[in-house]
C-alpha cells in the first residue's frame, strides 16, 4: 500500500511562498497498528484561507493535523506544506526521509494551538511567549520581550503580561497560547478545538482573536464545533467521518445544504 517512499510520478514542485496551496493532501493514509485512522484524505488549503475541519469524535481530525506538522508519519499518500513534502526531501524522482533536526526546523513554521493550553506553569505570560524565540530561534531577550509585549497586546492581554497561567482564566490562557504560537512567525496556524475546554462565556474572546488573525491574512486550519465561527469566518469547510472526507465546500453551502446523510446527522447534533 505504501508509496510514500516510492518513485511514482511526482507533481511539479509548488514553490515556496508561491501561488500554490499552503497544504495539499493526496490520498493520505495513517494507521495505528491495524487500525486505519486516515483512509485516503484529499484536500487543499489555499494561502490565506480559514479552513474549517469538522467531524465526529474519532474521525481523525487531530491525527490529520498532527500529520501536517509531522508529529505523526503518514503511511501512504503525499502531503505538502507550502510546496514542500512533509518529512521527505525530493531529489529527482526519489524521496529521502528527513532527519529529525530538519523535521523540527520545518515544524517551527507551523503554529499549533490545542484544546489544552499547555503553557509553562512556572513562567509568566510574557515569559511563555518569549521562550521559543529565545531558545529555538536564538533571538535576544530584549527583542523577544518587545515582540511578546506586542503580541500580548494584540490578543488583548496588555494588563496580564506578568501573570502566571494559574492566575489567568481559561480564555486568557488560550490567548497567551495563541500569542506564543505567533511568536515563531508561522506561515500556517493549526487550531485543534481551541475553545472546547472553555467555559461558554470565555469562548467569544478566543474566537475574536482568531477572527482578527484571519482578517490579517493568516492561513489557518481550524478543527472546531463552533459552527457560527465556521460560517462567519471560514472560507472552506470539510466534513470528515471515519478517516475520509465526506463533504467539502464553502461553510455556508455545507452547513445549510449538506449533501450526505452522515453530514446531516452530525450537524443535527452540533447546530
Ligand atoms: N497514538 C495513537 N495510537 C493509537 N490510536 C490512536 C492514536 N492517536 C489516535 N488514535 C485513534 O485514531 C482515531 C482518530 O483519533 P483522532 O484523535 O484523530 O480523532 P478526532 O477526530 O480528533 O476526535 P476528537 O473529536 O475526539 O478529538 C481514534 O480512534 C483514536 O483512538
Ligand atoms: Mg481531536
Amino acid at each position: 500500500m505504501s508509496d510514500t517512499t516510492g518513485t511514482g510520478a511526482a507533481p511539479a514542485p509548488l514553490g515556496t511562498g508561491g501561488p500554490g496551496p499552503m497544504v495539499r493532501a493526496e490520498r493520505v493514509h495513517k494507521s495505528f497498528g491495524l487500525v486505519e485512522v486516515l483512509r485516503g484524505i484529499d484536500l487543499e488549503v489555499r494561502n490565506g484561507e480559514v479552513f474549517c475541519l469538522v467531524g465526529p469524535s474519532g474521525s481523525g481530525k487531530s491525527t490529520f493535523l498532527r500529520c501536517i506538522n509531522h508529529l505523526e508519519k503518514i503511511n501512504a499518500g503525499r502531503l505538502w506544506v507550502d510546496g514542500d513534502l512533509v518529512g521527505y526531501r525530493q531529489k529527482g524522482d526519489k524521496l529521502y526521509e528527513m532527519r529529525e533536526r530538519e523535521v523540527a526546523r520545518r515544524r517551527r513554521d507551523i503554529g499549533m494551538v490545542f484544546q489544552r493550553f499547555n503553557l509553562f506553569p512556572h513562567m509568566t505570560a510574557l515569559e511563555n511567549v518569549m521562550e521559543a524565540p529565545v531558545q529555538v530561534k536564538g533571538k535576544s531577550r530584549k527583542a523577544a520581550r518587545e515582540q511578546a509585549e506586542r503580541l500580548l497586546e494584540r490578543v488583548g492581554l496588555a494588563d496580564r503580561m506578568r501573570n502566571y497561567p494559574a492566575q489567568l482564566s481559561g480564555g486568557q490562557q488560550q490567548r497567551v497560547a495563541i500569542a506564543r504560537a505567533l511568536a515563531m512567525e508561522p506561515k500556517l496556524m493549526l487550531f485543534d478545538e481551541p475553545t472546547s475546554a472553555l467555559d461558554p462565556e470565555l469562548v467569544g474572546e478566543v474566537l475574536d482573536v482568531m477572527r482578527q488573525l484571519a482578517e490579517e491574512g493568516m492561513t489557518m486550519i481550524v478543527v472546531t464545533h463552533e459552527m457560527g465561527f465556521a460560517r462567519e469566518v471560514g472560507d472552506s469547510l470539510v466534513f470528515m467521518d471515519a478517516g475520509m472526507v465526506v463533504e467539502a465546500g464553502s461553510p455556508r453551502e455545507v452547513l445549510t445544504n449538506p449533501q450526505h446523510e452522515r453530514t446531516r446527522a452530525f450537524l443535527s447534533k452540533v447546530l
